[in-house]
């Protein structure tokens, strides 16, 4: 039996890229991998390394949890939890920011490309940040961890904190494999292909959320940026914005590149729009209503109860272990 460990930062809608590079490959994961066990968290500790409005900030955790359901996650196989509820989180962040070194958190791209919008703004949990994704997954001794190509940088460190504390203290940690889609792990801006879909972006337009409705979705999706060769082939040097619906579209619709372009490529850029703004609709549509039901219930607050308790007991005791380990406290 594996483990998988993964969460979803609570700053924003949750938007197609969110979906595609994570939410539906832990359904995906969790239908072929019967036997694993899945630990999925909101990390509302990752989110305050930016301001947040604090009656926002609860909705929105609320929200990727009951979406997490709605996306058709098992609530029997899933310890479905928020990071903020399991302290030891915390606590094993501050150890592991004491096994990692400037330099390497320097180097990470997410804090180089936050940073570079303005230095007042940075607070040191910002660059801290590498430190307490580690520790999210380091605490559940993770097998794997599936997350967009975003992620690919911060899991190396992840792995690299492990083997280092591995080496100092004698096998401690799983040093975790991270689970990248071949597919979708990486979903661009609608408006602006060359960089990445984000759920903190300024313009709505470059991005579709979970929450979109029907006739958002289709204009969003109709507005998108293209080109004017008015081919379709998947060409992401040449062709980014169509390159970038394609995919969007093979993963929406469970079929590959070559399946997509192949019916499509005597069509109308309109056409092929078209026909993608209803694939979308088709995937979401279920999802919001189931999603409308869960919010409101009783049910999501057990299930969130039920999460923070399993989660606790396995925090509890490996941080109790990872003590002792380190010569914290009394034996
Ligand atoms: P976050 O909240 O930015 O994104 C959640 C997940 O969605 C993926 N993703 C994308 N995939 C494809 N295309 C996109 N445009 C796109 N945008 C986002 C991300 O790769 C991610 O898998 N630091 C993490 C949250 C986190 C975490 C962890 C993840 C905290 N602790 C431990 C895994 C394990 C983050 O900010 O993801």
């Amino acid at each position: 039996m594996k483990r998988i460990v993964s969460g979803i930062k609570p700053t924003g809608s949750l938007t197609l890229g969110n979906y595609i590079g994570a939410i539906k490959q832990f359904v995906k994961l969790q239908k072929e991998r019967k036997d694993d066990e899945f630990f999925l968290f909101i990390a509302d500790l990752h989110a305050i390394t930016i301001r947040q409005v604090p009656h926002e900030l609860r909705q929105r955790t609320l929200d990727i949890a009951a979406m997490y359901l709605a996306c058709g996650l098992d609530e029997e196989k899933t310890v479905l939890f928020i990071q903020s509820e399991v302290p030891q989180h915390v606590e094993l962040g501050y150890i592991l920011q004491s096994n990692v070194y400037m330099g390497e958190l320097e180097r990470m791209t997410q804090f180089k490309d936050k940073a570079q919008k303005g230095q007042e703004s940075i607070t040191s949990s910002l660059f801290t940040y590498p430190a307490l994704m580690a520790a999210d997954i380091l605490l559940y001794d993770a097998d794997y961890v599936p997350v967009g190509d975003d992620q690919k940088q911060h899991l190396e460190l992840t792995r690299d904190i492990a083997e280092r504390f591995n080496h100092y203290y004698n096998n401690f940690f799983t040093v975790p494999e991270p689970i990248i889609p071949k597919v979708g792990a990486r979903i661009m801006d609608l408006q602006d292909p060359n960089k990445k879909m984000s759920k903190s972006e300024d313009n709505p337009k470059g991005y579709i959320t979970l929450f979109d409705n029907e006739n958002l979705i289709k204009k969003k999706i109709a507005s998108a940026v293209t080109d004017s060769l008015a081919i379709i082939q998947f060409d992401p040097i040449n062709q980014p914005g169509l390159a970038n619906l394609i995919n969007i579209f093979a993963s929406m619709s469970d079929q590959s590149i070559e399946e997509i372009v192949e019916k499509y490529k005597e069509s109308s850029y309109k056409n092929f729009k078209e026909d993608l703004g209803q694939a979308i609709v088709d995937v979401l549509k279920p999802i919001q209503e189931k999603y409308q039901a869960l919010i409101k219930s009783d049910k999501l607050q057990e299930i969130l109860d039920k999460g923070r308790d399993t989660a606790n007991q396995y925090a509890f005791k490996k941080m109790r272990k990872c003590k002792q380990k380190i010569g914290l406290g009394r034996k």
